[in-house]
């Protein structure tokens, strides 16, 4: 049967498509922008016909309606990242989290380890070969799809067409439902002084030539903003957001220093606003790839000069950093925090930086402010980086080293960047803490 034939009689209703699904299924979902929300909807509609369907995908930009107390005999959600949508049933207790190194997910659903009965992604339609391209997702998408027992693709026309490991023919697929939606935007991040002055602080860590892995918001977009200067940047990339199609189209970042992938920007999903899935579309000069290539700390390591920005929710004394909890509270996720400090560390150049940018305090919820550098770290929460892997904390207050670093010494780089209304405390708890002099 031709592919045209194939795909007209797979054509059915969200409502069809989501009868496919069975109590007790375990199903994932494409993540972020990638969400399949007219699928999502339509199971969220049919709830009552479902007992206790595992839900997991990584980030998730919806509504997370699936995930409300209501839907709890119904739904259960197993969140491979922690997004808002879905962080109240994880705190409530009937949703849980799998910690999970991002570039470890599709061979976990290689192996069965996250096993899925079920997967839901959103693809372009087809072009005239019979291949729907996935967009602005690839990560674990492509072995979702190869690894699911059934796959059901939202195929809305509004999805660009990226380049690199990102197409699926359409015999994979056992449902289609049409649809034609704007990919959801997020807004632009707001960019203070904070931000601003850590911006510089990693600029100076950032050599020309350098290739770079950049997370989201408005640090992420403050380090861009302060390397207009520099030359020959190259991408590589977990994701990327607008910030990046600036510094592109203004010539800074052109990837010809890259060690691998030479003149490409290597991504493996993307969130902005329509600007940069406009720019993504039918563009040879970015290559999407799996989230077991992009991430992997072998591939990694492979770069020139590379150098990762990530963030975090506080810093003890030692270096630990948290990243993805605050106390027992599981905010986010590892991500691919770990993947990228642990590829630069193993860069074979020997150039790679990590770095942690944070702003130095944190408004609580009653409005007080906090130090990010603490002694010790919070009753409860996890170390996503460990001291052994941590390399660069910076702050709006300078950059602290800690590679190679005594205890001690990683404390008192530590306290010289943090804010200064806590330097002297903190030089306190240093005392007691070490029975030495600060
Ligand atoms: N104690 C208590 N609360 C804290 C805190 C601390 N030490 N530090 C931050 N917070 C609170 C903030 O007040 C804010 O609360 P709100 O949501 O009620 O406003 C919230 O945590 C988020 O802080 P913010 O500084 O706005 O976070 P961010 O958007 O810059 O994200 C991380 C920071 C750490 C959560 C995020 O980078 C992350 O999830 N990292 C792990 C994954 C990763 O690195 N992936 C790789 C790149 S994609």
């Amino acid at each position: 049967m031709n592919w045209k034939q194939l795909y007209k009689e797979r054509l059915c209703t969200a409502e069809e498509a989501v009868n496919c699904i069975k109590s007790g299924d375990k199903v994932a979902f494409a993540h972020a922008i990638a969400e399949p929300t007219v699928l999502v909807d339509a199971m969220v509609a049919n709830a009552k016909a479902y007992k206790n369907v595992e839900i997991s995908h990584m980030v998730s930009l919806g509504k997370g309606e699936y995930s409300k107390p209501e839907y709890k005999e119904n739904f259960r959600v197993n969140s491979w990242f922690v997004s808002p949508a879905v962080r109240g049933s994880i705190a409530e207790g009937h949703g849980d989290y799998t910690p999970v190194f991002f570039y470890e997910i599709p061979s976990y659903i290689r192996k069965g380890i996250f096993k899925l009965n079920v997967f839901m992604v959103t693809v372009s339609p087809p072009d005239e070969h019979g291949y729907c391209c996935v967009g602005v997702s690839c990560d674990y998408t492509m072995q979702a799809i190869e690894s699911a027992d059934i796959v059901l693709a939202e195929v809305n026309d509004q999805v660009p067409v990226v380049y690199g490991d990102a197409f699926v023919h359409v015999s994979k697929i056992d449902r289609f439902v049409e649809s034609s939606r704007p990919l959801p935007e997020l807004s632009l991040p707001h960019i203070g002084e904070t931000e601003l002055a850590i911006g510089r602080y990693c600029a100076e860590l950032i050599e020309d030539g350098a290739t770079l892995q950049l997370g989201i918001g408005a640090i992420p977009d403050a380090v861009l903003q302060a390397l207009k200067d520099k030359k020959d940047l190259g991408i590589h990339s977990e994701m990327i957001s607008d910030g990046v199609v600036d510094l592109y189209e203004a010539g800074v970042i052109n990837n010809s220093q890259k060690g691998i992938n030479k003149g490409k920007m290597v991504v493996t999903f993307l969130m902005g606003t329509k600007r940069i899935y406009d720019f993504i579309d039918h563009n040879p000069a970015v290559e999407m790839r799996t989230v077991d290539y992009v991430n992997h700390p072998v591939i990694v390591a492979q770069n020139t000069k590379l150098v990762s920005i990530n963030s975090c929710i506080s810093v003890d004394f030692m270096g630990q950093v948290v990243s993805d909890s605050i106390g027992i509270t599981q905010f986010s996720g590892v991500g691919g925090q770990v993947d990228f400090i642990r590829g630069a560390a193993m860069s074979i150049d020997g150039k790679g930086k990590a770095i942690i940018a944070m702003p130095s305090v944190a408004k609580k919820k009653d409005g007080t402010l906090i130090s990010k550098i603490t002694p010790y770290i919070d009753k409860g929460a996890a170390v996503t980086t460990s001291r052994n892997d941590v390399d660069y904390i910076v702050t709006e207050y300078g950059i602290a080293p800690l590679k190679g670093q005594t205890l001690k010494n990683r404390a008192r780089n530590l306290i010289n960047i943090s804010h200064p209304d806590f330097r002297e405390e903190l030089k306190i708890e240093f005392e007691k803490r070490f029975n030495a002099k600060f």
